[in-house]
Parts: C-alpha cells; sequence; structure tokens
C-alpha cells in the first residue's frame, strides 16, 4: 500500500468488521493505599479486534501497567467486565504472550531453551520443542546466539528473544508493557521496524504500552489515550497512515500533525497527575558540596 492508494475509511472499516477479541466493559481497578482506597483505572471500555495494532499511551501512574497486568491475568480486577474471545480472564495464559521491560528470561538457560519452555509446559517433545524454537529464533535472527545464555546478550537481543519465546506459543493476543523503554534510539528504531514487519506476517493482536508518542503513532492502528488520576480514556485516535509503514514517516506532515494533537491530549493542564509524584520530597543536603553554586 502506498500513500496515493491508502484509504483510511476503507482501512478502519475493515479492522471493525472484524471479530472483538479484548473487550473491556466498565473495568476498574481499586488499589489500597493505607486507609484509603484509590481508584486506579475508572470504568474503561474498550473494544479491540482481532489483528489490531493498539498502542495504549498516558502520563506516568495512569494506570498503563496496571492495565496490562490485568490483560495478563497477573492482577484480579475490582468490578467490570474483561473478555478475551467473548470468555473471562481468570489467569495468565499462552494465548496472551507477554513482552514486558522488566520481564526477564531465564537466566540458567540458553537463549534455545528460552525458547523451548513455553512449548515443552504445553506437553510438546523435547524434538517438537526445538524445531518451533529454531524457526522463532530465526524469525528474530539470532540464530548464532542460540547456545548463549541471557547475560551475553545486549538489550535490543534479549527483548528479541523475549518476543520469541511469547511468539513461540502462537498467542492471540502479544502484551508489551514498554518493551523498548531501555534501548538506545538506533536499535530501538531497528526494533519498531521488526516489530512491524512481525505484526505484518503473523495472526496477532498486539497491545503495546508506551510513554513515546512517536513510537505511538509510528506501530498503532490506534492509540488509547489514558488521563491520570483515575485513568479513564480520553480518546481513542485512529492513525490514518499508510502501510506498510518506515521511520521515514516521522518525518511527513500528515505524522507531524497526529504528534500534535496527541501531545496535547497527553500533556493537557488539567489532567491530574499520581499523587504519588506531587509530593515528591525536597531533598536535604547530605553531603558537604565541595563549590557553592
Ligand atoms: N499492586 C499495587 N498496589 C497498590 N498500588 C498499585 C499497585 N500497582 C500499581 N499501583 C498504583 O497504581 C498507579 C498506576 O500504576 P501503573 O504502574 O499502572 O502506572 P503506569 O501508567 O504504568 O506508569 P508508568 O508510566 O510510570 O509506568 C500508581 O499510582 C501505583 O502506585
Ligand atoms: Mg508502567
Amino acid at each position: 500500500m502506498n500513500n496515493s492508494t491508502f484509504n483510511a475509511h476503507e482501512y478502519f472499516q475493515k479492522i471493525y468488521a472484524r471479530p472483538v477479541i479484548l473487550e473491556a466493559k466498565n473495568l476498574s481497578q481499586m488499589f489500597k493505599h493505607g486507609k484509603t482506597e484509590r481508584t486506579i483505572l475508572n470504568q474503561i471500555d474498550l473494544k479491540i479486534h482481532k489483528r489490531e495494532f493498539i498502542c495504549v499511551i498516558g502520563p506516568s501512574g495512569c494506570g498503563k501497567s496496571t492495565f496490562s497486568r490485568i490483560i495478563a491475568g497477573l492482577d484480579a480486577y475490582s468490578s467490570g467486565e474483561l473478555l478475551v474471545d467473548g470468555e473471562k480472564i481468570t489467569g495468565p495464559s499462552p494465548e496472551r504472550g507477554m513482552v514486558f521491560q522488566g520481564y526477564t528470561l531465564f537466566p540458567w538457560k540458553t537463549v534455545k531453551e528460552n525458547v523451548m519452555f513455553g512449548p515443552l509446559m504445553k506437553g510438546a517433545s523435547q524434538m517438537s520443542a526445538e524445531a518451533s524454537a529454531r524457526e522463532w529464533i530465526n524469525i528474530i535472527g539470532l540464530e548464532k546466539y542460540e547456545n548463549q545464555y541471557p547475560h551475553q546478550l545486549s538489550g535490543g537481543m534479549k527483548q528479541r528473544v523475549a518476543i520469541a519465546r511469547a511468539l513461540v506459543n502462537e498467542p492471540k493476543i502479544l502484551l508489551m508493557d514498554e518493551p523498548f523503554g531501555a534501548l538506545d534510539p538506533h536499535t530501538r528504531q531497528k526494533m519498531q521496524k521488526h516489530l512491524m514487519d512481525l505484526w505484518e506476517n503473523i495472526d496477532i493482536t498486539i497491545i503495546f504500552v508506551t510513554h513515546d508518542m512517536d513510537e505511538a503513532i509510528l506501530l498503532a492502528d490506534r492509540i488509547v489515550a489514558l488521563k491520570a488520576n483515575p485513568g479513564e480514556i480520553k480518546e481513542i485516535i485512529e492513525v490514518d497512515l499508510p502501510r506498510p509503514r518506515n521511520i521515514e514517516l516521522m518525518q511527513t506532515k500528515e505524522f507531524k500533525r497526529l504528534k500534535s494533537h496527541v501531545d496535547q491530549l497527553v500533556h493537557a493542564q488539567d489532567d491530574e497527575i499520581d499523587p504519588a509524584l506531587e509530593d515528591l520530597p525536597k531533598i536535604p543536603r547530605m553531603t558537604q558540596i565541595s563549590s557553592e553554586r
């Protein structure tokens, strides 16, 4: 598809005609902080369609990770409903793969053994688990490293292994919470491109949490912008840019137009910030500082 043939209206009509794979209905999450109870996510209503690429953005503390953990089945929620393919989420499942920033690989397993873990847990034979692992290790381009241990890999490589380890289970949904947050800008761009290529070529729905607006616009079909305290959906933005996309798209005026819109949404003055950030303490002078300012 190129600029002249891309019809955004048609593109989104096709997406909305696909089955809903994840549905949040009036979903809320409360947490106890001391004696008080705080609403972190408030009445989230959202429908995500099969094969959509959704990015979730919002200020720190608005509940992005809380939302990801609930979808992953790692945390229970306080009220409302959350359905995958019409079924209530009751716990983690390989059908929802996870790639989180701090979600580390098993350090005592090699790259291949890390990727084999899911199939073996599902009862695959050693041989078939190894074959699936090899296939995914090839797709992420780490075949030369299959016998290395995580500490021998760079951050970008580790995240590629984490992606392979999730995708080998053929999940319906891939959940990514700031997966590229710790990478340098160049590696990050390469990973974004690689992820878009993967998504174009496999049957998967991606829910990707990020702080980075450029990243969200580059990757997403739709961006779910959350506001903080309590976390609520502020707006859902259709990214009407042609696909396949590449990094050069960021220089276009269409991209910049979207960015200024998203920027205004995320940094709007009327948003309350996470109370945890409101009372940052004043740092006392702890040592004798040599030169006065
Ligand atoms: N298990 C928990 N118990 C109590 N409070 C929690 C828990 N998990 C998260 N919170 C609170 O929920 C709020 C949202 O946290 P969350 O990690 O979801 O934010 P976030 O949007 O991912 O922020 P960031 O962009 O900094 O990663 C924070 O105020 C946090 O203190
Ligand atoms: Mg977070």
